[in-house]
């Protein structure tokens, strides 16, 4: 059994039959190949860095860590195009293109993970998603070990979703994204946080989100956390008109004429879990949508704590929050 602990950056103490880290689509083949000699329907997981997976138990089966490298840029008279291994780090890509004054991702700086996880739940920060660059995706078919493609519009991308996760048991294993980054790019300073800059710099953007996010977010590796927890939750207009006659100050986001977005951290602060603790679990204190492993946390206690408060958020607001993390664990992936 090979320890999860520092593969996830939860952190809490798990094991898995084995860990393997693949660097190159030969070998990503050989190793399913492999699996697939060895059972009917292997379990696996493909991960990247394990900042949105959390192990609550151990995952009795192989983990292939995805260390698919190489950055390719090239130009057209219009565009950047941007060609990137799924195993690449996805800050150290952001670095380069603001290092390069190339435009685009510096709202979506400090994002762990890897870039093939970003068009996975189409990673989002400060007013920008990267579906906003995406032009496609590489994956190999891993039931007919064929690489392929598949079109932005084929990814289906919605807020922290895409096909991707629209399945549980995923065969796409993604090995390169491909972005497509125009010149003539308007730089998004539309989110609360950011509107205080006037024409501002790509660097200085970059920066400006680099500051915010450390003081609000927990570093994963002081204290083990996944970023948000839980997803905004998007009620219907009628609700949210019901729970405003009752909570004047209830911060939103419109989505569209319908439907409004709030945030579950307003929700689980009002509800007063902040700082709440159960052994080494903690509701984190300036961003309580947050959960974060302060020491040597357990599985068991991360779920009660998020039940706890899911529960919680449905019976004072009716409003039923879904988890943004992936939580995983001896059956393979586990229902909140
Ligand atoms: P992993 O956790 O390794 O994998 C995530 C899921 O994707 C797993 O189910 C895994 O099986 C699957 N997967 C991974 N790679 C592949 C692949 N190549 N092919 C197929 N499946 C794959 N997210 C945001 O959107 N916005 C934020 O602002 C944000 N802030 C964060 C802040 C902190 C402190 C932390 C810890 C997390 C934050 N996240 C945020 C969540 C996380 O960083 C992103 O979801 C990130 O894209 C996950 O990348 P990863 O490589 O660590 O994915
Ligand atoms: N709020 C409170 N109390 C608090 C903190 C926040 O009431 O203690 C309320 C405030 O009204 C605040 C609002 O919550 O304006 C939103 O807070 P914040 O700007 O910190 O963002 P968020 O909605 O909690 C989302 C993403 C983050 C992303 C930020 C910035 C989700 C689930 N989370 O958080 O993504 O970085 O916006 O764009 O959409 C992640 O996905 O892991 C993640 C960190």
């Amino acid at each position: 059994m090979d320890s999860l602990r520092s593969l996830h950056t939860f952190s809490l103490l798990a094991y898995c039959s084995r860990v393997e880290t693949i660097e190159s689509v030969d070998a990503l083949i050989a190793s399913i190949s492999n699996l697939k000699r060895a059972g009917v329907e292997p379990e696996y997981l493909i991960m990247g860095e394990g900042s949105n997976t959390v192990f609550v138990e151990d995952y009795p089966y192989p983990v292939l860590l995805n260390r698919l490298k190489g950055i390719v840029i090239d130009e057209t008279k219009n565009d950047y195009l941007v060609t990137v291994g799924a195993g690449e780090n996805w800050h150290d890509l952001v670095s380069l293109c603001v290092q390069k004054g190339i435009g685009g991702f510096e709202n979506l700086a400090l994002i762990p993970g890897t870039v093939g996880a970003s068009p996975i739940q189409n990673i989002g920060a400060y007013g920008v998603e990267i579906d906003r660059f995406i032009e496609k995706v590489e994956f190999l078919d891993s039931n007919s070990l064929v690489l392929s493609i598949l079109s932005k519009a084929q990814c289906n991308f919605a807020y922290r979703d895409s096909v991707f996760k629209q399945q549980a048991k995923n065969h796409r294993i993604i090995t390169r994204v491909f972005y497509r980054l125009p010149k003539q790019y308007h730089i998004e300073t539309s989110y609360g946080p950011l509107a205080h800059l006037i024409s501002p710099s790509v660097e200085e953007v970059f920066n400006e989100v680099i500051a915010i996010r450390k003081s609000k977010l927990p570093d994963p590796t002081i204290f083990g956390n996944a970023g948000s927890f839980f997803k905004n939750p998007v009620i219907e207009e009628a609700h949210f008109k019901t729970l405003l006659d009752m909570h004047s100050d209830i911060p939103s986001y419109r989505v569209n004429e319908q439907q409004v977005k709030i945030p579950a951290a307003w929700l689980i602060d009002k509800l007063g879990f902040k700082g709440r603790r159960i052994g080494d679990i903690v509701c984190h204190e300036i961003q309580p949508l947050v959960l974060v492993n302060i020491g040597d946390g357990l599985g068991k206690d991360l779920l009660t704590l998020a039940r706890e408060i899911r529960d919680s958020v449905q019976n004072k607001f009716a409003i039923r929050l879904e988890n943004e993390v992936r939580l995983m664990g001896k059956k393979g992936f586990v229902l909140l």
